[in-house]
């Protein structure tokens, strides 16, 4: 995987996180695992300290080697086999315990046939990101979010209300006179900006009131 797993798109907003989810696809961390989890890797069984056989279900490297999964291949996969046999003896988990369902027998079964691969994807790709306030400069959030929402009454050649924000000293001088944070919080006995418009989304006052806490940097 080249794509960067760590990176909001904080422009637009959306989540560009990881990698978009294939319907068609079996995922082992939010598929697999979870069944492995509850089923296998349990104490007295196969975690939590206990191994029985030497097998290990706890994590993608164990489930590999010690539920000897042969990519591609369920049929000559150990882990496959003991889900699905009919024979008492080695059907796991053992008769006194519930049973896989047929779904979950059939996404391991896909899984191994898909490759047994250790994907992950975003379930919330291209969907509107969690406000995520760490590392706002004014460059590259507070400048932005003000030249598109504010410039246009605040500068040289239209100062509204005798504010100008067209660059980060005047910018710097509203902020601390204070009228600028409490503008666009529609704090009491101020004027509501942006002026008869609607409300910046609460995303956008967080970063901008997180800049400001961390001193209002011309970052
Ligand atoms: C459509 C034009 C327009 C837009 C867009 C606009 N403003 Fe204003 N702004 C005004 C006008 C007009 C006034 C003066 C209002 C008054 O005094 O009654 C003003 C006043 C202000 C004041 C002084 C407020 C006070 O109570 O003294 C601040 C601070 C301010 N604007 C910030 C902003 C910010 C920040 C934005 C963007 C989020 C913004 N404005 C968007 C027109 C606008």
């Amino acid at each position: 995987m080249s794509k960067d797993t760590t990176s909001i798109n904080t422009n637009s907003g959306i989540d560009l996180t990881g990698v978009r989810c294939n319907s068609n696809k079996v995922y082992f961390e939010m598929d697999v695992l979870p069944i492995l989890r509850q089923n296998c890797a349990i104490s007295g069984c196969h975690g939590a300290g206990t191994y029985e056989e030497g097998v290990n279900m706890e994590n993608y490297q164990k489930i590999i080697s010690t539920g000897k999964v042969k990519a591609g291949n369920p049929g000559e996969s150990e882990l496959y086999e003991v889900i699905t046999t009919s024979k008492q003896n080695d059907v796991m988990p053992p008769p006194s315990m519930a049973k896989l369902t047929t779904a979950q027998i059939a996404t391991i079964s896909k899984w191994i046939q898909q490759g047994a691969k250790n994907e992950t994807c975003n379930p919330n790709y291209g969907l509107p990101a969690a406000c995520s306030t760490e590392g706002v400069t004014y460059s590259g959030v507070v400048k932005k979010i003000i030249d598109k929402q504010c410039i246009g009454c605040h500068k040289s050649t239209n100062i509204s209300g005798g504010v100008r924000l067209d660059n980060y000293d005047y910018l710097l001088a509203s902020v601390n006179k204070g009228d600028f944070l409490a503008s666009i919080q529609w704090a009491q006995g101020y004027v509501k900006m942006p002026y008869n418009g609607s409300k910046l989304d609460t995303c956008s006052i967080n970063k901008i009131k997180k800049w400001i806490d961390e001193g209002a940097k011309n970052n």
